[in-house]
């Protein structure tokens, strides 16, 4: 099997260039979620970001001293070469106007700049953190795309409410998203050129204008699998359910609520992908009579309610002309797994099938088995980011059939 590493990122050595802004104390934070993932963290604080935090929040943090001065006494080892030279990776968060200027035109007045100058062929990943109408300005937009024309990864800026108390985008991106930034940054982009289809989550069927049929699923394992697709290079669209959680934002998102709308949006986003994967819940059945008010409490002790068979979503895309290189499908079983599982993979004609309990539906881990045609293979329990992993290592397999 395709060996995927669940953290590459891990033992990685990332210098944390924190600039002189607010959201200096975000740095705090994002250092925080770095070394939790297990990477090592040194931080190189401009005299402006000591300002606002001090370097000892960031030693306290990531359990190495923080460096600030070009000539530190004493220092023959060339600070601003060889921690920069070591690294695997560069980030500065926040990024002020002031720092991209400098960074764009080769200027190195201090720790900071220098290390940018004096960079090997690493990952540079700027969060550009500033009052909105400093980011609009014709000189850092400048900046910033000359920057990114040198192969330097912009984390974009938010929209929102700055400390100034303007609103407009300026507002650094948040701890987890550049913690999600820095994880792809040191992830193998084998997927890049991918594109992959998923849905996630339950559908809800409506009855009238209040009650649905729907189930437990939340969507996690779809959304997990979104997440790792795109940290290993993909383009992800996620055809999503109601309820199913907010995902990282360069996945291509298209809500849907019951069987149709899912079966419509699908269709029209995997027409020629490379993969699809149906991991959503999808409710076998639908009213047979919809009411677009809200029903009214009947004297009668029961209601008879007739229900039709919704289109089967993954058996659509896997017959239709433009099919998916490979379509993968989901067997959610009480007992009897693999056997039913093998029975849906010919009947849907999907390339594989993952067979699993039915009580791992809205619990954070899971277990199964990976079905094809002509193989089997248990895939042991774990965390559902390890199971979905998991699962990719063996889609690639396919792949390379
Ligand atoms: O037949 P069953 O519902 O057990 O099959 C589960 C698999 O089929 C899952 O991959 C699910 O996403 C998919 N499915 C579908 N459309 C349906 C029912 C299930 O795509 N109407």
């Amino acid at each position: 099997m395709v060996q995927l590493d669940t953290a590459p990122w891990a033992e990685r050595r990332v210098v944390l260039g924190v600039g002189g802004g607010i959201a200096a104390y975000r740095a705090a934070e994002t250092a925080r979620l770095l070394i939790h993932q297990g990477i090592n963290v040194h931080v190189v604080m401009t005299a402006a970001a000591q300002q606002f935090v001090t370097p000892l929040t960031f030693e306290a943090l990531t359990g190495n001293p923080v460096h600030h001065q070009t000539f530190a006494g004493g220092d023959r080892t060339m600070t601003h070469i060889s921690l920069v030279r070591q690294a695997d990776l560069l980030l500065v968060a926040p990024c002020t106007a002031n720092l991209m200027a400098k960074f764009n035109h080769g200027i190195a007045d201090d720790l900071l700049t220098t290390m940018y100058a004096a960079k090997a062929d690493i990952p540079v990943l700027l969060a550009p953190a500033m009052n909105p109408a400093m980011w609009q300005h014709a000189a850092t937009q400048r900046n910033q795309q000359q920057l990114q024309n040198d192969g330097v990864q912009i984390v974009a800026p938010q929209e929102g409410s700055t400390a100034c108390g303007e609103h407009g985008v300026g507002r650094m991106a948040s701890p987890e998203a550049l913690l999600f930034a820095v994880q792809a940054a040191l992830t193998p982009s084998i997927l890049h050129g991918q594109h992959w289809v998923i849905n996630a989550g339950p559908t809800a069927e409506p009855w009238d204008a209040v009650r649905v049929l729907t189930n437990r699923a939340s969507g996690q394992l779809g959304c997990l699998m979104a997440e790792q697709a795109v940290r290993l290079g993909a383009q992800v669209t996620l055809i999503a359910g109601p309820g199913v959680r907010a995902c990282h934002p360069s996945i291509q998102r298209i809500n849907s609520d019951d069987a149709a709308s899912m079966l419509q949006a699908c269709i029209a986003a995997a027409a020629g992908c490379d993969v699809f994967v149906a991991t959503a819940a999808v409710s076998d059945y639908r009213f047979a009579e919809q009411h677009s008010h809200k029903l009214k409490r009947q004297g009668a002790d029961s209601v008879d309610i007739r229900l039709l068979n919704n289109p089967d979503i993954v058996a659509h895309i896997a017959t239709m002309a433009a099919r998916p290189g490979r379509v993968i499908a989901f067997a959610a079983e009480s007992e009897a797994h693999c056997t039913h599982a093998r029975s849906k993979l010919e009947k849907k004609a999907v390339d594989a099938i993952i067979a699993n309990d039915v009580s791992h539906m809205g619990v954070d881990s899971a277990s199964g088995w990976w079905l094809t045609r002509n193989h089997a293979e248990v895939i042991p329990a774990g965390d559902k980011s390890t199971f979905s992993l998991c699962i990719i290592s063996h889609i690639l397999e396919l792949n390379c059939d």
